[in-house]
């Protein structure tokens, strides 16, 4: 080739970059075809801004022979990367490629991997990973781990500097999960992706329990059970639309602010529908979603962990514009009380709306921590310490809106200006208490009520008494721990306003190496 003409050269070029573009070949795409899955470049297309994907380390190959490797080589050995741009906005991606020896990692994928993260790194923009691979290239034997440790190493570097996004779109088996894992958030879709440590044959050799590839570690597996998926979708496509969405709320990086958004939405809309969202009776429950809906700009939240812990949501809006991440109880599950999952839960969102420039905005209606052996004996004490421990260390603005219950340390935990919030509201059905008045009752007068004549009656009497004494925002708001008792349909305004007064709020921690969150 060296002495042909610059035609022939060309010509050259453009062949092995098409063979390059067959990857593993006609019969695999098919094949890959058939079990509903898009190809590596199908993806990247979807995800990325039409055109402007630009792919490098095309010509990769790997470099080992045992095991008939050496007549095994494809270009650009089994993951396609590069970057492109979503909505404008750089960002980094590679893609593993299932039809070129299962997707499997070698060293040279790896490292190709290890390129984009470095680039991406460096220069600020998120990475965007599509998992499609049977795990470690076993040929590649210690070298497959050493590429795995790689990126997992640069995972954590990673972590807290720029958004890290994993989509799960085939398998992701063994060690391999822990780069997902690693990064902020996981994208799953029904039926075709599966992640787990071993899989079924494993399992039923150790543990003798029988399962499927689906019921062990599908989509909807994590994200109900595990919690490991965050956000699950029917199709590829819609899967990677939903990725483009949840971008337009974050920054590059963890030295931007997130985008702002002229949303058209009226910042001092009243919403009147708030006035009656509260049941009169406070044992009703009703749905957290319907105040963020009313609050946000055009009603639009994007969910993050929809199924899990279901009894406290989280997610993404714009507020004015301005993103924000939104932490509210759940009446309408489990009376929005706080357990295991729904502190692990919220307090992963808020260290990551924290780590990047995105401000809290909590609701509360909680009526306390979980009781019970089981949440004490797995270990309710550490959840909600990481829980409050991820409200005192943000120092983005934090804006909280007591809806109706805020009891005992739950009051505390959820974003209380003891632990630094900025601003609190309540609503005039707020009830700030150490517990409710049921429980109070019987506590502090049990003597009382086991002598009275009518102990029926004479609890009814002191509930009341109780309630009418501290069933309330007043007491909390005469200490100041609540800054203004606002009247709900008023909230989206108030919240907006309070935003743009923290605009430049500047907090710095005591210098550490980092902190012991309780993990
Ligand atoms: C090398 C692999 C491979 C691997 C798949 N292939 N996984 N090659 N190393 N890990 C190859 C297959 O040999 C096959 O090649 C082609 O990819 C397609 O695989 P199939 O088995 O035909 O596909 P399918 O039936 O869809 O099954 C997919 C699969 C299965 C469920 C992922 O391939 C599988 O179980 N693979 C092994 C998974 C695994 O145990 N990986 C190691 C995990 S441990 P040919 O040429 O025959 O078509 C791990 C440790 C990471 O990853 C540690 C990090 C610290």
């Amino acid at each position: 080739m060296t002495h042909g003409s610059i035609e022939q050269k060309l010509q050259h070029l453009r062949e092995l970059k098409a063979k390059a573009l067959l990857g593993g070949g006609p019969e695999r795409v098919e094949r890959q075809r058939k079990q509903g899955k898009l190809t590596a470049r199908e993806r990247l297309a979807l995800l990325l801004d039409p055109g402007s994907f630009r792919e490098i380390d095309m010509f990769v190959t790997h470099r080992e022979t045992r095991f008939g490797m050496d007549k095994k080589k494809y270009l650009g050995d089994g993951v396609v990367t590069g970057w492109g741009t979503i909505d404008g906005r750089l960002v980094f991606v590679y893609a593993q490629d299932f039809t070129v020896l299962g997707g499997s990692l070698g060293l040279a994928h790896a490292r190709k991997i290890t390129k984009i993260m470095d680039l991406a790194l460096k220069n600020g923009a998120p990475i965007i990973g599509i998992n499609d691979s049977g795990g470690a290239r076993i040929q590649e034997g210690v070298d497959a781990l050493g590429g795995y440790g790689e990126i997992f190493y640069r995972n954590t570097l990673a972590s807290g500097v720029i958004p890290q996004i994993a989509a799960i779109m085939g398998p992701c088996a063994g060690g391999a999960v822990y780069s997902p894992a690693l990064m902020d958030f996981i994208f799953m879709v029904r039926g075709t992706s599966h992640m787990f440590i071993t899989g079924p044959e494993v399992v039923k050799a150790v543990t003798h329990e029988e399962v499927t590839f689906e019921e062990l570690g599908g989509a909807d597996v994590h994200a109900e059970k595990s919690g490991v998926a965050h956000v699950v979708a029917d199709d590829e496509a819609t899967l990677l639309g939903l990725i483009r969405k949840l971008l337009s709320y974050l920054p590059q990086n963890n030295l931007e602010d997130p985008p702002f958004v002229d949303t058209g939405d009226d910042p001092l809309r009243e919403a009147p529908e708030l006035d009656t969202i509260v049941p009169v009776d406070p044992s009703k429950p009703y749905e957290v979603r319907d105040v963020i809906r009313h609050v946000v700009d055009n009603g639009e939240f994007f969910e993050i962990h929809e199924s899990f812990a279901p009894n406290i949501v989280v997610g993404f809006a714009r507020l004015g514009g301005y993103s924000v991440g939104i932490v509210a109880n759940q009446p309408a599950v489990l009376a929005g009380v706080l357990d295991i999952k729904a502190s692990d839960k919220a307090a992963r969102f808020v260290r990551f709306c924290d780590a990047f420039n995105i401000p809290i905005v909590t609701f509360v209606d909680v009526p306390g921590f979980m009781p019970g052996l089981d949440q004490e004996h797995g270990g309710i004490i550490r959840a909600g310490a990481k829980l409050l421990y991820a409200y005192s260390e943000a120092t983005v603005p934090k804006l909280t809106v007591v809806l109706r219950k805020a009891y005992g340390g739950a009051y505390d935990v959820m974003s209380s200006k003891h632990l630094g919030a900025d601003v609190n509201f309540a609503w005039p059905t707020a009830e700030i208490a150490v517990m409710g008045p049921e429980g109070a009752v019987k506590i502090i007068f049990r003597r009382e009520l086991a002598q009275a004549e009518d102990p029926a009656a004479r609890q009814k009497e002191l509930v009341d008494q109780y309630r009418e004494a501290f069933a309330h925002p007043y007491i909390a708001a005469a200490r100041g721990y609540i800054d203004d008792v606002i009247e709900p349909r008023t909230t989206r305004a108030r919240l907006i306003n309070a935003l743009q007064m923290l605009s430049n709020k500047r907090v710095t921690l005591p210098p550490k190496k980092h902190g012991n969150i309780p993990l």
